[in-house]
């Protein structure tokens, strides 16, 4: 027992746990010896029946079984292992090598068939060599895979404003269908992250995820990193190559500022999801694709379609369901959270012994607008993390933007309440009108551009135009 502890501490890593079964008592007590040595729990049972028992009380990564035993013999035991532990990896030997037994042993899901000649020893060493890797590799890939969920999962989405909720649930809902999505938002508010978090929780989960940026590629380039190209079809195609949607085939494609893609594009586009086909650039052949494509964009919609650059027959094949991000500033009080679980992250990653954030930079940052929303958020703490030396966030490490940021209400002095009181309501209402009508007249009558001085979404001037009858 002292040599496997020893060997254990010295790997820093459990080694399998091995079941040897023969009715040689010198065999066992030979294998028993030999893989202790190595640092390996090792058990023996001298007959099947006794291998069942302890294969019905404990768990063992590798099972070493002679064929020939008086009784029951090593294929009845094998069948019983494939049952009840499906996991361990089986080795049969045997001392006479006989081709029906070996068949036997193969066809009977045998993982290693040995025969028991002068260098037995040394095969069976070289199996449990390989299991120990590739259990080592199982062991490593399903911490990645949890590590990789935790990461993209619902739980690394920060947020506990009604608007953040109304996401969660939305995302909780969508997940497992199939059915498109479309994310819009600002830039910053988390489009990826719940496009991925939507992966994440479906049922496709372990095929996958492939993030395309529309806006990133000319046209045609496009074109072919989606749908691929077969050799020869333009100078530069040296061989033929697959495209994402063949890559993402059974999972996921993220199609990240669609609102950038061509118009020709997007009938290529519209064609792929209405026949759910793909066919390679300079290929005759279509094929069949099931990918799920989650696309997001930062452009409002309505005003591209308006404005011709977007096609609404696409719009509508892509947003099926449809999940606005909200802006940073329409949810503050998700901020203080925010800026802790960065704080926390890069606190850790940059060793620094900072415990909290002062009330006084916590306030400046409450009162912030945030155009670049979350994204500009973590940047901020990323930077007052670096730039700190004291125990807690203070607003010297704030940048000058945030610190000189008037806050979204103006002082109240100018304000003067007479003694009858205001109609709240009309005056502001006529507020509006004001600034509506100021700002189409610097836009010479654009709506759309309007609705940038007033930065606003095409969406909301074209609402607030209908409540004044402009
Ligand atoms: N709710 C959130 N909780 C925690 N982190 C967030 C949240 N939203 C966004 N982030 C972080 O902010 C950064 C920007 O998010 P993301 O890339 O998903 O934004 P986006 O909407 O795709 O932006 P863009 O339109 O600029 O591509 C990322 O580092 C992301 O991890
Ligand atoms: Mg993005």
């Amino acid at each position: 027992m002292q040599g496997t502890k020893a060997a254990i501490k010295e790997t820093g890593r459990e080694l399998p746990h091995i079941l040897v079964v023969d009715d040689e008592k010198s065999i066992c007590e030979l294998l028993e010896i030999t893989f202790r040595k190595e640092g390996h729990r090792v058990e023996v049972a001298n007959s099947v029946d006794a291998a069942k028992r302890k294969l019905e009380s404990q768990i063992f990564d590798i099972i070493i079984s002679d064929i020939r035993m008086p009784g029951e013999d090593g294929v009845d035991l094998l069948k019983f292992a494939k049952e009840i532990a499906p996991d361990s990896f089986f080795v049969l030997m045997t001392a006479l090598p006989a081709l029906d037994t070996a068949i036997a042993a193969l066809n009977s899901g045998a993982d290693r068939y040995v025969i028991k000649d002068h260098n037995h020893i040394d095969q069976l060493r070289r199996a449990v060599q390989e299991v120990s890797e590739s259990l080592r590799w199982k062991k490593e890939a399903g911490y990645l895979r949890r590590e990789l969920r935790r990461l993209t999962g619902l739980d690394n989405i920060i947020g506990q404003s009604p608007k953040m909720r109304a996401i969660f649930d939305l995302i909780q809902t969508v997940a497992p269908q199939t059915s498109r999505v479309l994310i819009t938002g600002e830039s910053g508010t988390g489009k990826e992250l719940v496009a991925r978090a939507i992966h994440e929780n479906s049922l496709r989960a372990q095929a996958p995820f492939i993030t395309i940026n529309c806006g990133a590629f000319p046209e045609t380039l496009l074109e072919s990193e989606l749908f691929g190209y077969m050799k020869g079809s333009f100078t530069g195609a040296n061989e033929n190559r697959q495209g994402l949607f063949q890559a993402a085939h059974g999972g996921t494609l993220f199609m990240d500022e669609i609102g950038n893609m061509s118009l020709t594009m997007q009938v290529k586009l519209y064609r792929v999801l209405q026949e759910g086909k793909v066919r390679p650039i300079g290929s005759t052949e279509e094929s069949d694709v099931d990918v799920r494509i989650i696309a997001a964009t930062n452009k409002d919609f309505e005003k591209e379609i308006a404005e011709g650059r977007f096609r609404e027959d696409l719009y509508y094949r892509l947003s099926v369901i449809p999940i606005q991000l909200p802006a940073l500033r329409e949810r503050r009080e998700d901020i203080p959270l925010l800026a802790r679980h960065f704080l926390e992250r890069f606190r850790k990653t940059m060793e620094k012994p900072i415990e909290g954030i002062s009330p006084e930079a916590m306030g400046k940052l409450e009162a912030y607008e945030w155009p670049g929303n979350v994204r500009e958020l973590e940047n901020t703490m990323e930077r007052a993390v670096a730039l700190e030396t004291g125990k807690e966030i203070s607003v010297r490490v704030l940048p000058e933007r945030i610190l000189g940021y008037g806050g979204a209400a103006p002082a109240a002095q100018g304000i003067e309440i007479p003694e009858e009181g205001v109609d709240f309501e009309k005056v502001v209402a006529s507020t509006e009108r004001f600034y509506l009508q100021a700002a189409l007249e610097k836009a010479g009558g654009v709506r759309t551009r309007a609705s940038e001085f007033l930065k606003i979404t095409y969406r909301s001037f074209r609402h607030y135009a209908k409540k004044h009858s402009l």
